[in-house]
């Protein structure tokens, strides 16, 4: 089953936007091999990932995800069965937001989370 998962979390310290490309170089290879597709969003070192593809694929590599050690309080707050993918096309698609982006990482009720793929995602 077609599953979605998102997650945030906080940097264990800043990351240059050339150093998030490159891991994204691996990441995306992975997820390639996995067919998860997805989004990271990254901004003044907190994390938002969505990650889709088949459910034990996804739980799997959350499960890794989570015990990274260049990230901490992994907190999973969407996980839900979907019919079809919202990044069909994103290995892992980045978006790098600077202080100008209104984003609040505390704030994610479902309607703000609906705003952010608004903005940031599908498009
Ligand atoms: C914020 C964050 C996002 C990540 N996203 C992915 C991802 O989309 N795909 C992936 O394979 N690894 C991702 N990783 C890395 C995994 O935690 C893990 O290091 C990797 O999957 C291990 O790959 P391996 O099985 O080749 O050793 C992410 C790590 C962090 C900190």
């Amino acid at each position: 089953m077609l599953y979605k998962i998102a997650y945030r979390s906080i940097a264990v310290r800043e990351f240059s936007r050339e150093e998030l490309e490159a891991m994204l170089v691996d990441f995306r290879v992975k997820n390639q091999r996995l067919g998860i597709t997805g989004l990271l969003l990254y901004r003044a070192n907190s994390f938002i990932q969505f990650l889709e593809g088949e459910e034990l694929k996804v739980m799997a590599l959350f499960g890794q995800i989570r015990t990274d050690a260049r990230h901490k309080d992994v907190h999973l707050f969407l996980h839900k069965p979907i019919e079809t993918r919202v990044f069909p096309d994103w290995w892992m698609k980045f978006r790098w937001l600077d202080g100008e982006d209104e984003f609040n990482m505390s704030d994610l009720t479902p309607q703000n989370v609906r705003q952010l793929l608004r903005d940031y995602g599908a498009q």
